[in-house]
């Protein structure tokens, strides 16, 4: 006698597995149920805004043993579901991404659903996505900012590489430009806003992250001076890269308390995000003139 596998069978027992072993979650979901919807979904080319009927669609025998080995994987090698699959969603909106990439989960993407609001006097026209990885938040500004154009700008060749095929994939070719540049060394225009989630993990930290990390671009994610060596660079030159009226967004991560240590006299405003997540914070372009000489 046969038994019909249902995708509901599928998604509980790949929760299961992952329930029985240690692993980490933070790249996209945060316990082993979504992991497991995430990873079912995904391998089976479904979507997300699919009814519940769907939990009864039969789950062929082939598409079964491809879902079992991409969950051994998931449990044996550590490998997060978006590598996995080569898919992550940001905002609402799905990134082709791959190990040249780290996988989209700033709380930036909330400030952006909700288009700063509070945050900025005019509406951006020229946005600048520093340290792009996928694209994933100057997309993501493209698509909440219709009128504006957009630089993508990384120091990775192979993170560009991936960054160009998210473009294409929403359609933003003719307001979205891609630059390879040391931060801003190969900038030549200035921007209303600046949006940047640079490197901010010191060395020691990295070797204490979840395996799931190692998995990451090292480049996308370590910074020297404990964490703040990239982020103070940037706090360094943005004023030159911003209009009259420019906004900075920068992300520092859990490095914030080290940020702010270091500079007590410059206005950093926190931002509070209602979906979890935090160290990001607001400087305006007057903001950072006052504190050029506290930067250098
Ligand atoms: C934390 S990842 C952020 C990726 C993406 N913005 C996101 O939020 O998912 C940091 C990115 O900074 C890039 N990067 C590292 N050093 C850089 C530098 N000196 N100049 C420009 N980009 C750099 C890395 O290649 C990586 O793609």
């Amino acid at each position: 006698m046969t038994t019909t596998l249902l995708l509901r069978d599928c998604i509980e027992d790949a929760s299961e597995r992952f329930e029985r072993v240690d692993l980490f979650y933070g790249h996209g979901t945060d316990n082993s149920w979504d992991e497991a919807v995430y990873l079912v979904f995904s391998a089976l080319g479904l979507s997300f805004l699919e009814d519940d009927s769907v939990m009864s669609r039969v789950v062929t025998v082939e598409e079964a043993v491809r879902i079992s080995s991409l969950v051994d994987r998931r449990i044996n090698e550590h490998i997060p579901v978006a590598y996995l699959v080569g898919e992550a969603w940001f905002g609402g909106l799905p990134f082709r991404v791959d190990s040249r990439v780290l996988i989209p989960r700033s709380p930036i993407a909330e400030l952006i659903a909700d288009r700063f609001v509070g945050l900025l006097s005019d509406e951006p026209l020229k946005i600048l996505d520093l340290c792009t990885g996928s694209g994933c938040i100057g997309i993501a500004c493209a698509v909440a900012f219709p009128a504006a154009q957009i630089d993508l700008a990384d120091i990775s060749v192979d993170a560009l590489a991936l960054a160009r095929e998210n473009v294409r994939r929403h359609e933003a070719q003719g307001r979205v430009s891609v630059i390879q540049s040391d931060l801003f060394d190969q900038l030549q225009t200035s921007y209303d806003l600046i949006v940047t989630n640079p490197p901010y993990v010191s060395r020691e930290e990295v070797d204490e992250l979840p395996l799931e990390y190692r998995h990451e671009p090292e480049l996308g994610l370590v910074s020297d001076d404990g964490g703040l060596d990239i982020p103070v660079k940037i706090l360094r030159k943005a004023a030159t890269f911003l209009n009259e009226g420019g906004v900075l967004i920068l992300e520092v991560g859990y490095s914030w308390n080290a940020l702010a240590n270091r500079f007590p006299d410059v206005p950093f405003l926190w931002l509070e995000f209602a979906n979890g997540g935090e160290g990001v914070c607001m400087l305006t372009r007057q903001q950072l003139l006052d504190s050029t000489q506290l930067f250098n």
